[in-house]
């Protein structure tokens, strides 16, 4: 008996230790790239994941660090009388896919779920997991978003109706279940956890090999969805570190309603929290001032700090938030973010020092003009609605 639990224990060590060191592989830090879903949703096809490649290189944006691309619910097909998954008409050959998005140096990635079907229902990986994982790593497949959906109830609800506990077990194990048949296959395969939040995640996703994690319901387009989502992070903080990071969601920027300030706002704020920066607008039409604010490498630079500290909020004075971040080499970035619908200048926003842990005048650079400024205490800082100020401070006193 004792023998049998130690052999248990070994497995169990065995398998964290290796689901770690898969973890450990990729994702050192934040992954960039671009994903299909934020403006393409079900009209993602070869042409446009080849296009969107494509433009990851003319734009300078796989320069500035987006690497992945990343497809999302509806390219699935169906399974064949071995239960192989093949992708629907929109992809003729995910391998050659692969093999043209590798020869750019970039990397792919795709989506499934531990259902039968996905959120737009497609054919999800339930009782499939290692013959979809081993699918994936024969066609080159470099990432893999996995979503709860239908799970909850063809499989949660199902067979434990009125037991939380049990659900939350039933999901667990289904994120296990596909963390191992990543590693199995010896491909490092970046898993990204898409359910929501749901029983904390953030506490258990890197034991199941998971290097990233959504912390929240679906990011919109529109600044009421980004300023929430934003909210929501707060505390979690701890979680974040090279390999394992909390996904507020995709990028939202260039898309929907959002205007010019609100861009530059949600990429410096997904900056300050070290989430993964996967692009979602429609690259080939791509305006100006969008791949600007996306190429911006001060601002990715915070995101991709190797320290891989995720800021925090410090204060909030009426609608205006303070928040840092720490960086490798003692630096440390500070975004002032007028989240309000005026602009703050009525009633100008006096900067505080003392609850930043500064103490006198700190030379710095705004990361949005280029140029060098001087935060003083109690300076007033004045910003136009859902407008930010980000600053790089290189040796905070
Ligand atoms: C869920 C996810 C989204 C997207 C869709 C696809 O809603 O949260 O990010 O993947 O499914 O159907």
């Amino acid at each position: 008996m004792r023998k049998f639990s130690l052999s248990v224990v070994a497995v169990f060590a065995a398998f964290s230790f290796a689901a770690i060191l898969h973890s450990q592989e990729v994702a050192q830090t934040p992954p960039m790239g671009w994903n299909s879903w934020n403006y393409f949703a079900s009209k993602v096809d070869d042409k446009g994941v080849r296009a969107a490649a494509d433009e990851l290189v003319s734009t300078g944006m796989k320069d500035a660090g987006y690497i992945y691309v990343n497809i999302d619910d509806t390219w699935q097909g169906k399974r064949d009388e071995n239960g192989v998954l093949h992708a629907n008409e929109k992809f003729p050959d995910m391998k050659a896919l692969a093999d043209y998005v590798h020869s750019k140096g970039l990397k792919l990635g795709i989506y499934s779920g531990p259902g039968e079907k996905t959120c737009a229902g497609y054919e999800g990986s339930l009782g499939h997991e290692e013959q979809d994982a081993k699918t994936y790593a024969e066609w080159g497949i470099d990432y893999l978003k996995y979503d709860l959906c239908s799970f909850r109830k063809d499989t949660m609800a199902a067979k434990a109706p009125n037991d939380q506990a049990a659900q939350m077990k039933l999901m667990y194990d289904a994120y296990v279940k596909m963390g191992k048949a990543l590693k199995a296959t010896g491909r490092p395969i970046v898993y990204s956890l898409c359910q929501y939040g749901w029983d904390a995640v953030w506490e258990w996703a890197p034991q199941v090999g998971g290097n990233l994690w959504r912390t929240t319901g679906d990011i919109q387009a529109n600044w009421n969805s980004v300023y929430a989502i934003l909210s929501e992070q707060e505390g979690l903080e701890s979680y974040a570190g090279p390999g394992h990071w909390n996904d507020p969601d995709m990028l939202e920027v260039g898309n929907g309603k959002l205007n010019v300030r609100e861009n530059r706002s949600h990429f410096s704020m997904w900056a300050i929290l070290a989430a993964p920066l996967l692009a979602g607008n429609d690259l080939p039409n791509m305006k100006p001032e969008v791949k600007e604010i996306l190429t911006n490498k001060d601002v990715i630079a915070i995101n991709q700090d190797k320290l891989g500290k995720q800021g925090h909020r410090v204060y909030s004075e009426g609608e205006v938030d303070v928040w840092e971040r720490d960086l490798s080499g003692g630096a440390k970035a500070i975004a002032v973010l007028n989240a309000g619908s005026d602009r703050v200048s009525t009633h100008p926003f006096h900067l505080r020092l003392a609850k930043l842990g500064l103490n006198g005048p700190q030379k710095g650079r705004d990361l949005w003009t280029g140029k060098d400024v001087t935060l003083t205490d109690n300076m007033a800082i004045e910003l136009q609605s859902h407008d930010i100020l980000l600053v790089k401070i290189d040796n905070p006193k």
